[in-house]
């Protein structure tokens, strides 16, 4: 993780510079939603395939990529979340020519598809050995475990899911963080406190702070677990095949073959394990119980999946996130323009935001 760190400062810093000289300076109204999505579409880009695409120097979605990933994201909720579904018609020749999206085709999974053909085909075109050091490189030069090379193929169905669970999923714990502590002034009033302590004790480096110094403010930290919680990026459910022998789930047997499976918006609001007031926003629940509590809270959190198949990328999301939002707080005095109706969101298997309209002033700090 240290190794991208660097990478992921240099894309904060830019992303702030632009809001600064952008809205800070100006006081024009802006939508925090879109530029989030500009910094998560930026940032995964430059990892999987070595450089941002201009989305946050230009301000604008670029080749419409994001309007493209949320046209797919209806059929791909419905997919993940009903694969049998999906199966009946996709079992067949025909079915599958009808009914999956091609590289190409006016759907926004086709237009993606098109899209990462593109950027592997610029890759052919222009090997640069050695010059790489992105995750399409490590995956060209991947193989099997019996030594054979990866399959075309296979890098295809790889860059894609990484376009897509690197996306939007990150917008969608941003926003949320931004928007709950904005809209709860106790909460903003003592977050602004825990930063200023950090930065006059010299707690918190100047530039971007790094991700160790970020772990250790607990109220802050806090507002992070009270997101991640409440908010889950993808609250849809995710099935598992119970595998052979069955599985004995809360004293009902599931048994082989059968589909279980869960959704991150209802398990973590389970009152039992979050208490009585879950379905509030609010940090202090982390902080007014005793350790193994929290511990425990922590521990049912399944907003990145759970077991095998859990989230990948869950140490460079949180790295990202946490520093994005930090440096939005130091470095802005943000306001609602529209307090009666501050963002809207709607639930599309991912949690998509929009209309997130704000000004921003810079802040002066104390
Ligand atoms: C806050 C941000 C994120 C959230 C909430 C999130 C959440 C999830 C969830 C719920 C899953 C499905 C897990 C399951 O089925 O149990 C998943 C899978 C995955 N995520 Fe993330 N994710 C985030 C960011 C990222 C990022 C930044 C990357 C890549 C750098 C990434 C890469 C992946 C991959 C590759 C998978 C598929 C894993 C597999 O099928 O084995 N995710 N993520």
């Amino acid at each position: 993780m240290s190794r991208i760190e660097p990478t992921i400062d240099i894309r904060v810093t830019e992303w702030i510079e632009q809001l600064s000289e952008r809205f800070g300076k100006t006081g024009v109204v802006f939508d925090l939603a879109d530029w989030l999505g500009y910094f998560a579409y930026d940032m995964i880009a430059e990892l999987a395939f070595g450089e941002p695409l201009g989305f946050v120097t230009r301000g604008v979605d670029v080749n419409q990529l994001i309007k493209k990933f949320h046209d797919m994201a209806p059929f791909a909720g419905f997919v993940a979340a009903l694969p049998w579904i999906a199966k009946i018609f996709t079992s067949n020749p025909l079915g599958r020519y009808i009914f999956m999206p091609k590289p190409g085709d006016n759907t926004g999974t086709g237009q993606i598809m098109a899209y990462r053909d593109h950027l592997l085909k610029d890759r052919f075109e222009n090997p640069m050995e050695g010059v790489h050091n992105d995750v399409l490189q490590s995956l060209l030069c991947a193989t099997h475990k019996d030594g054979t090379k990866i399959t075309m193929d296979e890098v295809k169905a790889e860059s894609f899911v990484l376009m897509v669970a690197a996306t939007d999923t990150v917008s969608a714990f941003m926003n949320p963080m931004i928007i709950f502590v904005l809209l709860n002034q106790e909460v903003y009033r003592k977050l602004m406190a825990e930063i200023t302590e950090f930065e006059t004790t010299g707690k918190l480096s100047p530039g971007v702070p790094t991700y160790q110094e970020l772990q250790d403010m607990p109220y802050f930290q806090a507002c992070v677990k009270e997101t991640l919680r409440h908010s889950p990026s993808a609250p849809t459910i995710l099935p598992r095949i119970v595998s052979e022998g069955g599985e004995e789930l809360n004293g009902m047997y599931a048994p082989a073959g059968a589909e279980v499976a869960a959704n991150a918006w209802v398990t973590n609001r389970h009152p039992e394990v979050y208490g009585k007031d879950s379905m509030e926003w609010r940090p202090e629940r982390w902080l007014d119980c005793d350790e193994q509590h929290s511990k425990m809270m922590e521990r049912f959190l399944h907003t990145f999946g759970y077991g095998q198949r859990s989230c990948l990328g869950k140490h460079m999301a949180k790295m990202e996130t946490q520093k994005i939002c930090m440096q939005f707080f130091r470095a802005f005095i943000p306001s609602f323009t529209n307090l009666e109706r501050p963002f809207v969101t709607e639930n599309w298997s991912m949690q998509i935001y929009w209309d997130v309209l704000m000004t921003i002033k810079p802040r002066v700090k104390e």
